[in-house]
């Protein structure tokens, strides 16, 4: 009998991408997503990708009731939670949409796990949480600093309040998340003007953009920008499986783990790989910097290996090929 997974946020771009890796590694993932910022179709296409139905309810995280049904219907052995809402510039704009979403979400979800003896959960949590990090790379000892924005007060409350739970649960917190499933059948599709960078650049070579627009290049960098651990979705989502494997066979009260390459990347370094790697030309320009921007950080990475036995495997080159792969894909779409 296949464990039963419950994935919040399944049908979004790093749930997605998990729910192959869960399959692949024998769970049943059963899905709910609001669809506040995804398509339904992203279902679909999951299914051809793994051949098999999934489970999915079209469910807030807010609804406490649904929830509890749900959880009544299967009786999942986990969760890993994705559901939030994750763009930096729009909870500056709209703070209490972030806290009721984000803080909201988790403890209707925490309370439904409680009243149902669900244990174990791995949270998708983010490296915003250090903020600009004193030492680098960013190792998980590291103290928070004052976030920079409320997504980040986010990341860091549902941390703390986890660890105040008597749950099992395994915080992974992301460096910056690139690429796409190698069938290019599956990725990042934000809904409007992307805020990151990479679907800024291949939305650029695809036409969709006119230009990309370097956010400054006078920080005390190499090449003067700003410079991020780029981690691909795929080694990611083994991350994910990695740590629900790791809540199954120890008992872990709370471990927040780095999920990052350790290795950083500017902006600049980016586009002459993404140029070189899908052999074209990117119509960019140097802007001024984008407020809120910490200058550079990349993760110590050796928490994961020696706790989940997980490292990344895939490449800038590679991943960039993917991102293009599914923007060319995309584009024929009519999501
Ligand atoms: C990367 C670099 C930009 C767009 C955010 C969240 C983080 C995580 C990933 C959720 C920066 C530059 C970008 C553009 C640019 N999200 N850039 N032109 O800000 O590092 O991280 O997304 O977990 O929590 O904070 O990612 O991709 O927005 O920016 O020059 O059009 O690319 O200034 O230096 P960021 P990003």
């Amino acid at each position: 009998m296949r464990k039963k997974i419950l994935v919040t946020g399944g049908l979004g771009y790093i749930g997605s991408h998990t729910c192959i890796a869960l399959i692949n590694q024998g769970y049943q993932p059963i899905i709910i997503d609001n669809l506040s910022n995804t398509h339904r179709s992203v279902l679909y296409r999951l299914e051809s990708l793994v051949n098999e139905d999934i489970p999915y309810y079209q469910v807030d995280i807010l609804d406490q009731e649904k929830l509890y049904h749900i959880l009544e219907e299967h009786k999942i052995d986990a969760v890993i939670h994705f559901a939030a809402f994750k763009a930096v510039g729009e909870s500056v704009q709209h703070p209490l949409k972030y806290y009721e979403n984000n803080i909201g979400g988790l403890i209707s979800l925490l309370k439904v796990l409680h009243s149902q003896k669900v244990s174990k959960i791995v949270f998708s949590s983010s490296c915003t949480v250090y903020g600009e990090p004193e030492k680098l790379p960013v190792e998980e000892s590291e103290p928070f600093k004052d976030a920079t924005s409320p997504y980040g007060s986010t990341k860091q409350m549902s941390e703390e309040i986890l660890r105040d739970t008597d749950l099992n649960c395994v915080a992974l917190r992301y460096f910056n998340p690139i690429g796409a499933h190698p069938s290019g059948k599956i990725g990042e599709m934000p809904i409007g003007v992307p805020g990151n960078l990479i679907p800024y650049i291949t939305q650029t070579a695809i036409g969709k953009r006119k230009q990309l627009k370097v956010n400054g290049n006078d920080y005390p960098t190499p090449d003067g920008t700003n410079i991020r651990d780029y981690i691909d979705v795929m080694d990611l989502a083994d991350a994910h499986v990695a740590a629900l494997e790791l809540l199954f066979q120890k008992d872990i009260k709370f471990e927040a783990i780095n999920i990052g390459t350790g290795v950083g990347v500017s902006v600049l370094e980016v586009i002459q790989t993404f140029e070189k790697v899908n052999n074209l030309q990117l119509n960019y320009t140097i802007g001024p910097r984008r407020a809120g921007d910490i200058i550079q950080v990349y993760a110590n990475a050796n928490k994961a290996k020696e706790l989940l036995n997980w490292t990344a495997k895939r490449t800038l080159s590679e991943s960039l090929s993917t991102a293009w792969k599914w923007e060319q894909y995309a584009a024929s779409l009519d999501d």
